[in-house]
């Protein structure tokens, strides 16, 4: 079967606005959701729709209505994300929870909001876009890592549930993207405080993850990873977009984890 209906979160900004033009672009009818509901550039194929992923009732409701209308769905793309920033110390748990339902529980109520129509389809593909955070973490980043690296285990466990079903996974964990998120990034209320221990190494911390995403890969990147998994017979489990961000992950990989912690914290504070 040929992707031809695909539900993408996150689909007002930055990586999820590219893949909806892209994937439009390619043929596909994309509906991109959103808190906001919109998309800056409207396109033939781009159908923006309100959606929070906080809601489950919200998401099964456009599901059931992307259904209605085009009698299949293909595909998923689970995009919509935030991040915080702030030591694992001072952290309140409401906001390392806040980080949590949005990029992990979020994706996991929408996959799940999908599957019995794939099931009955015997057809289905789940994207998640995860981060090169999931499987390398960073100071003041806690939260955010381990919520892509919950969202990367649960995409891989799920691939393996869903073998022989005609149901395939792919999880693409970009690295630095120039996107919106940089300035949407919620700082908690002890990284703000002036007293904090870690008040040099966090300004230090800040500047760099910040300077690099600024500058960092086009969201066009990301996007063109989608299409390129999502016309595959076979997706793969795993994607890392660009050779320099596969090296990183190999070296971390291969590298005793103190070294690679060491390496990593001299880089980031
Ligand atoms: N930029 C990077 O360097 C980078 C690197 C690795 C991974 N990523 C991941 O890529 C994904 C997209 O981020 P981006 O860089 O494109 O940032 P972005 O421009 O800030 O886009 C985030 C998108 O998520 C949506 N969103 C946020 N909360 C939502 C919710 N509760 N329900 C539905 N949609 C929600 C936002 O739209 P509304 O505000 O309208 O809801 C927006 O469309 C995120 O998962 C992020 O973690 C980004």
């Amino acid at each position: 079967m040929e992707v031809k209906v695909v539900l993408l979160t996150g689909g007002s900004s930055g990586i999820g606005a590219a893949t909806a033009h892209m994937l439009a672009s390619a043929g596909m009818k994309v509906y991109a959701g959103s808190r906001r509901g919109t998309i800056d550039t409207p396109q033939e194929g781009i159908v923006p729709v309100k959606l929070d992923v906080n809601d489950a009732a919200a998401t099964e409701a456009v599901v059931a209505d992307i259904l209605s209308r085009e009698g299949r769905l293909d595909a998923v793309v689970c995009n919509a994300g935030n991040g915080i920033f702030g030591p694992v110390e001072g952290t309140l748990e409401e906001e390392a929870r806040t980080q949590f339902e949005t990029t992990y529980f979020g994706s996991f109520k929408t996959i799940q909001a999908c599957l019995p129509i794939f099931r009955k389809q015997g057809f289905g593909r789940i994207i998640t876009i995860t981060s090169v955070m999931a499987i390398l973490q960073l100071p003041f980043q806690g939260f955010y890592s381990s919520a892509k690296a919950a969202l990367l285990s649960l995409s891989q466990s799920l691939s393996m549930e869903l073998k022989g079903s005609g149901i395939q996974c792919c999880s693409i964990l970009p690295g630095d993207v120039a996107t919106g998120f940089t300035q949407a990034r919620r700082k908690n209320k002890c990284a703000e405080d002036p007293a904090s221990p870690y008040k040099d190494a966090m300004k230090k911390n800040l500047a760099k993850i910040e300077k690099d995403e600024l500058g960092g890969m086009s969201p066009d990147v990301i996007a063109r990873a989608v299409l390129r998994q999502l016309r595959k017979k076979h997706m793969r489990v795993r994607v890392i977009p660009r050779i320099d961000y596969k090296a990183v992950a190999l070296l971390v990989r291969i590298l005793p984890a103190s070294w690679a912690l060491a390496l990593l914290n001299a880089l980031y504070s």
